[in-house]
């Protein structure tokens, strides 16, 4: 399960042009030169290099080699925040929905719409082996059902691994739940009646707008900035005026905008929701990816009196495949807890075992390290495939943490009538109507960067730019 070897060498030699070491009209070096330095062949560095110019970071001269080629500044502007006036109004589920949903199952053709990790990296390697091992070794057939609280073993990790977002918590104020979607019901079916009213920022992630319709609840959006995310002043008039039960939000690394609430901002957030005696569920599950030097706070470092129900899961950070995730819910502990018994009764214990060990062993840990630093080179390398390959008035977010970025093109385009064009021939993008409760962002698409730049998603995006330039 290792990462493909010449986009290793591709990512390292763009960062190495992006540092300055070689300029633009510089030779690179040559074929034989790196193979033999990097102890790999000849094949993989010709690869490395084609997928090189792809990116537009160098260009081939015939007999002579390739040469650092002259590059388009990163032009693309930054996504618009959406002018609406936030009122609660019904949610509504969309068949769309459930369509990406499934394309993100499907194995064919190149999938850019699902907001998944690269499943390439050495944990899963990691995580079989620990299956296998502990399968054998520990006792979890035949002892009935766990405490609805889940494995302490388990729970003692995530309250350690929190000290780091600045959230001081025991093992026995966390439980586990079957994923963050699940914890996020969980902590939405305890705040709420139907008929109640939750604010959501906008764009939001559509699992939300789903939950909230399922459970006959009204929403809010409160409009988000690509870069800070939700605008604390909206939500203050929104406050103002309607009876909010709860505010949910993916404060660090938002899906799908990428964007995180910086550290004054959130403390005025909770500020803010003490003032008004509101309730809030924070969506945690992209916080370990930054791509700077530190783990951002979580809003909940900032909650005195547990009104933040922070959520999560290693969906995003190891494999959804797991279904393990958790729930801090403060004050209302008993209330999630009974809810958990209610709904699953308890959780299957092996993952959270399986979990619990990666974690405790460290690989988890070196794993985010690498997993951070790839990342952030995709993320630039998408800023370079779409100031290449899509019109120049298009708009794109520049996340510093997470999977996905945010795409808005010119007004005429309709994402909706692209994706679909898209997944004709396997190629699927996430349609932006979907991240939205009252049909905005027909223009615009979330993109996944996370999977690497592969010869085949690079033409994908070539071909997107192409589409879109035939729909202006
Ligand atoms: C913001 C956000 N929350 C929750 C989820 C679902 O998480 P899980 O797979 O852990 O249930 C997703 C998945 O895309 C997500 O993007």
């Amino acid at each position: 399960m290792e990462t493909n070897l010449y986009a290793q060498l591709a990512d390292s030699l763009s960062q190495q042009i992006r540092e300055g070491l070689f300029r633009t009209g510089d030779k690179m070096p040559s074929v034989r030169h790196l193979a033999r330095r990097e102890a790999v062949s000849i094949s993989t560095v010709t690869t490395a290099y084609s997928l090189l110019e792809q990116w537009g970071w160098v260009e081939a001269r015939p007999k002579s080699g390739y040469f650092v080629a002259r590059r388009q500044d990163d032009r693309l502007a930054m996504p618009r925040q959406v002018k609406m006036k936030p009122r609660p109004r019904a949610a509504t589920t969309s068949e769309l929905v459930m369509e990406v949903q499934r394309d993100s199952a499907n194995q064919k053709g190149v999938s850019m719409s699902a907001a998944i990790p690269a499943l390439d990296f050495p944990i899963l390697g990691n995580v079989q082996r620990a299956f296998t091992r502990l399968s054998r070794t520990r006792k979890y057939l035949g002892v009935g059902y766990d405490a609805p609280e889940g494995l302490p073993e388990f729970r003692q990790q995530i309250a350690r691994r929190a000290v780091d977002a600045g959230v001081h918590v025991s093992p026995d104020e966390i439980i586990s739940t079957a994923g963050c979607q699940n914890a996020m019901a969980l902590g939405l079916r305890v705040l709420t009646q139907p008929g109640d009213i939750i604010a959501l920022e906008s764009p939001c992630y559509y699992g939300l707008i789903q939950m909230a319709e399922a459970f006959g609840l009204k929403v809010i959006e409160i409009p988000a900035h690509h870069d800070t995310g939700i605008s604390v002043e909206a939500l203050k008039l929104a406050l103002e005026k309607w009876p909010i039960k709860a505010l949910v939000s993916v404060a660090t690394f938002s899906n799908p905008l990428g964007s995180i609430i910086p550290d004054e901002r959130k403390q005025e957030l909770m500020e803010l929701l003490e003032k008004y005696d509101v309730p809030m569920i924070e969506d945690d599950i992209y916080g370990e990816l930054y791509f700077g030097d530190r783990r951002p706070k979580s809003v909940k470092a900032f909650d005195r009196d547990g009104r933040v129900l922070l959520c999560s899961s290693v969906s995003k950070t190891i494999d959804p495949q797991l279904r393990v995730g958790w729930i801090m819910p403060g004050r209302y502990l008993e209330k999630v807890t009974h809810q958990k018994f209610i709904q699953q009764v308890s959780g299957s214990t092996l993952p959270q075992m399986v979990t619990a060990e990666i974690m405790a062993q460290g690989a988890y840990d070196r794993h985010l390290r690498q997993a951070r630093e790839t990342y952030r080179m995709r993320s630039q390398q998408l800023v370079d495939l779409v100031s290449q390959h899509f019109p120049e008035n298009t708009r794109l977010s520049r996340p510093k943490g997470g999977l996905v970025a945010w795409v808005e093109l010119p007004d005429r385009v309709n994402t909706t009538e692209l994706y679909h064009r898209g997944r004709s021939q396997n190629l699927t993008i996430a349609p932006g109507e979907i991240f939205s409760a009252s049909g905005q962002y027909k223009c615009c698409f979330r993109i996944n960067f996370a999977q690497g730049w592969s010869p085949e998603r690079v033409a994908a995006v070539q071909t997107f730019g192409e589409w879109i330039r035939e729909s202006l």
